[in-house]
């Protein structure tokens, strides 16, 4: 139990019905989080990109209730969605200990994404961030003392318990998580801005371009491949190394040096990628023209030299990362070039967000 984010009922008001909203940004990671340990503790630190255009927006509306557990309606861009109450009563189970008012209510979640359902962006990150951010503002309505640091913090830290990467999208620019020596206030169990005054003006123009190769529900979810990690043979080292690359990555955001960072991010890409290979049972989340757009990719950056490289989730599409000094050169190729790889010819424009 984590006492620091433990509300007790008698330090607040019931009875009062209301909504709240909240929108949070989706993440991508440059450095990933894959694997962990119980309540959804990392096995290594990770550091993301909060974005821009790809966000989720929720409505939280709750009406006191009598009867014991709990009560939660989830409609998605207006549709009412049965399938989707079951996540969110896990959630609730996971933090009830840390928001006490969760059985006395009936909740409604009205929840949109700026990304279509189907594109195979994942809305979890943005998702869980949102439905954090609603409870924390709840909380405080209902008259919890937090401060606004506090509150973003608790937020982070309910978050992480929907999924882990959604503590990352509390905050803007680059956050990391996962609790190490080298980064101050990093913690495992909520996400920390990363200081903008330690990150080289460059890296906050970056556009991410996610081209959407393969919509539609991945074949295998990050929380199975997270639990594919334990008893992995390349466990160990996967950990201490994306705890390396971190502590590599510091001075090379200082530095503004893109080259470094490129080949860093598209190393810890790879690295994410060989582990799904690598496990037991083995799955492969890459499709054939994600490898046919990285080939492409790694073509035109050695004709041209112009700093576009690549990272991917824990699916088949590919996000482009660039610079904004190279992006009217890399947008034409995209269009010309990468665009015939996704599925149904769409890939969609989006940045950081600092
Ligand atoms: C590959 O946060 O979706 O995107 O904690 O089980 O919900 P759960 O997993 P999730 O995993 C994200 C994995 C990743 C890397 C990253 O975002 O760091």
């Amino acid at each position: 139990m984590e006492k620091q984010f433990q509300t007790t009922l008698d330090t607040i008001y019931l009875l009062k019905e209301g909504e709240v909203s909240a929108k949070s940004p989706s993440n991508i990671a440059l450095i990933k989080y894959w694997g962990k340990k119980k309540n959804q503790i990392p096995t290594n630190s990770s550091i993301s990109y909060t974005l821009t255009n790809s966000f989720t927006e929720t409505t939280l509306k709750f009406t006191p209730k009598q009867e014991d557990g709990f009560d939660v309606k989830v409609y998605l861009e207006g549709e009412f969605k049965e399938s989707f109450a079951p996540k969110i009563i896990t959630f609730f189970e996971r933090i009830t200990a840390y928001i006490p008012f969760l059985e006395q209510y009936s909740f409604e979640v009205h929840t949109s994404n700026s990304f279509p359902h189907s594109s195979g962006i994942a809305s979890s990150a943005s998702g869980m961030s949102a439905m954090a951010l609603c409870l924390v503002e709840i909380e405080k309505q209902l008259g919890a003392k937090l401060s606004e640091d506090k509150a973003l913090e608790k937020a982070s830290f309910l978050a992480r318990l929907g999924s882990g990467s959604a503590c990352r999208s509390v905050y803007k620019g680059l956050v990391e998580w996962g609790g190490n020596n080298f980064i101050k206030g990093s913690s495992d169990l909520y996400g920390t801005k990363f200081p903008d005054e330690e990150i080289h003006d460059v890296f906050k123009t970056f556009h991410d371009t996610i081209l959407l190769i393969h919509e539609g529900e991945k074949s295998v979810s990050s929380t199975v491949g997270h639990n594919l990690m334990n008893g992995h043979p390349y466990a160990e080292r996967r950990f201490d190394e994306a705890n390396e690359n971190l502590q590599k990555l510091i001075p090379i955001l200082k530095s503004g040096d893109v080259k470094a960072f490129g080949e860093l991010v598209e190393h810890e890409a790879l690295t994410l990628h060989a582990m799904m290979m690598m496990s037991n049972p083995a799955f492969i989340l890459m499709k054939p023209n994600t490898v046919a757009a990285l080939d492409k990719l790694w073509e035109f950056r050695r004709e041209t030299g112009n700093q576009l490289y690549f990272t991917l989730d824990a699916g088949a599409n590919v996000h482009l990362l660039y610079p904004a000094e190279d992006a009217e050169a890399i947008e034409i190729f995209i269009e010309n070039e990468l665009k015939q790889f996704c599925q149904s010819g769409k890939y969609i424009k989006d940045k950081v967000n600092f």
